[in-house]
Formats: structure tokens, sequence, C-alpha cells
């Protein structure tokens, strides 16, 4: 059977050029949280997506892998067991973090540096080893998730705002370094989302924050998905090196 195509119709760049329709994905941390909405939101759109995940049973749905970002073992043998069932991953969210506040004279070195190690060294292991078959395949898709607290510090977070500030020039280096590979580097800097990393803040800090962002509420983590899907879809081809605010106006103007 033969399809009729309009004259002047013109197929997306992936699907001329004879790719799958759908990409291979990962999602750092896809269990729960945010990351759980973000490998919803591509599963719904009919990519193949897999997550990492610590401990506990994952959810159904997705290519489950588990992996420690803090070990570059680990996240080797979890890219193997992905590109064996999905082909080399095509778009990578590294969105796994963690937080471990505290005012500065009582942080200790280890509070500092583990949480450097999760979410700054983490993230460089698995973008690292992702590229491989980004450069094979010269195209690829690359979205960080770094946090409000990044761009406007906070106190009791030095830790944690170190290690997200380092994702956007982390990023902005490499999509001058692999532009022209066609691979691009976005970040996107969430606010205050429901998710189990704020559900630890008492009323009056959640009150206080809310009194702060000019949409007047937490986001969704379905909210922040949305966005990391645009920065992954054709519509966002000509975008790389930029840091996307999904904060309700909480952190504008840096
Ligand atoms: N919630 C917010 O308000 C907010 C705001 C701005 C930015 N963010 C950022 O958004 C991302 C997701 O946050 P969330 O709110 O969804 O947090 P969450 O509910 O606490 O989930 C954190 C996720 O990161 C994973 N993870 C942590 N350390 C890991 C490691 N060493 N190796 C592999 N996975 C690890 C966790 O896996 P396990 O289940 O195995 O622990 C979990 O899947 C984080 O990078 C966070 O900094 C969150």
């Amino acid at each position: 059977m033969s399809v009729a195509i309009p004259i002047g119709f013109r197929l997306p760049d992936r699907y001329r050029k004879g790719d799958p329709l759908s990409r291979s994905v990962l999602v750092t941390g896809g269990n729960r949280g945010i990351g759980l909405a973000i490998a919803r939101a591509f599963a719904d759109a009919g990519d193949k997506v897999a997550i990492t995940y610590r401990s506990g049973e994952p959810p159904a749905g997705f290519l489950a892998v588990k992996c420690d970002i803090t070990d570059g073992e680990q996240v080797d043998q979890a890219y193997k067991e992905i590109e064996e069932q999905h082909g080399p991953v095509e778009v990578l969210v590294a969105n796994a973090g963690v937080t471990k506040d505290q005012l500065l004279m009582r942080m200790s070195e280890e509070d500092f540096t583990s949480v450097v190690d999760t979410n700054l060294t983490g993230t460089f292991r698995v973008v690292k080893r992702a590229n491989r078959g980004m450069l094979r395949a010269k195209k690829g898709r690359v979205v960080l998730i770094s946090s409000v607290v990044g761009l406007l510090g906070s106190a009791g977070q030095a830790n944690y705002a170190a290690s997200k500030a380092g994702l956007v020039g982390f990023a902005r280096s490499l999509a001058r370094e692999l532009g022209s590979r066609n691979i691009t580097f976005n970040v996107v800097a969430p606010g205050f989302v429901d998710t189990d990393m704020t559900a630890v803040l008492t009323d009056e800090q959640r009150a206080g924050i809310v009194s702060q962002v000019p949409l007047g509420r937490y986001a969704q983590p379905e909210e922040i998905a949305a966005a990391v899907k645009f920065l992954a879809s054709d519509d966002a081809s000509y975008i790389t090196g930029a840091v996307i605010p999904v904060d309700g106006g909480l952190g504008m103007g840096h």
C-alpha cells in the first residue's frame, strides 16, 4: 500500500535520515520525583526510556538499571546494559542529585565533597560516557538538571549551590567543545518542586519560599519535564548552552 505524501510536506530530520522513530533516552534518578516525571514524558512520546535507580523496586514501564553515579564502574556497566537493549543513548537527562544542607561553620568537608561528587562529578561521569555514542552518531541531546539555587545562592546550601552552578559552566564549555558535532548541552534550573527533596522543609520554610515566588506556588515535577522534553525535541535544534529557568519567576534576572 502506498501513502500519498502532500507536496511540500517535510518530515523531521530524524525520520528522513532513516533513524528509528523512537530514541534511546537515559534519565538518571528516573525512579522518583522530577526524574520519574521526565522519564514518563519521554515514554509517553514513544521513546525507549532507561532510568537509573540505586535501591528498592524501580517503577514499571522503563528499562531500570541499577547505578550509583558516584561510581564510574557502575556508570559504565549501566551504559553497556542500555546500549545492548536500546542502542546508544541519544538523549541524556542528568537529573540525579542530592542535598546535604548545613551552615558553612558546621559543614564538614565530607558534606561538601559528597554533594559535589554526586551533583557535579556524577554528571561529568554520565555525560562523558554518553558522549562516546553521541560522537559516533554525530548527534545528541544532553540536558542537565541544575537549580535556581545555583544561580541565586542559598544560605545553608553552599555545597549544593556550588555543585549546581558548576553544571552551568560544564554545559556551556561542552556546548562550545561539541557544537560542531551536533550535540547540544542545555541546563534546566527548577525552582522549588513538590518532591521528596522538598518534603523535608517545614511549613514555615515552605510558606517563606512561596512568598518569594511570583507565581505563588511550588512547581509540579511534570512542569520541569515539559521544559526538558522541549530541549530534547526537534523544536530546540538551535538551542545550546542555555539555562532555562522553570521556577515560577523566583530567580528571574539571573
Ligand atoms: N525538588 C526541587 O525543589 C528541586 C529544585 C531544583 C532542582 N532540583 C534537582 O532536580 C533533581 C531531582 O530532584 P528531586 O526533587 O526529584 O529529588 P528526589 O526526589 O530526592 O530524587 C533524587 C533522585 O536522584 C537520585 N540519586 C541521588 N543520588 C544518586 C546517586 N549517587 N546515584 C544515582 N542516583 C542518585 C535518587 O535515586 P535514589 O532513589 O536511588 O535515591 C533519586 O532518583 C536533583 O538534581 C535536584 O537537585 C530539585
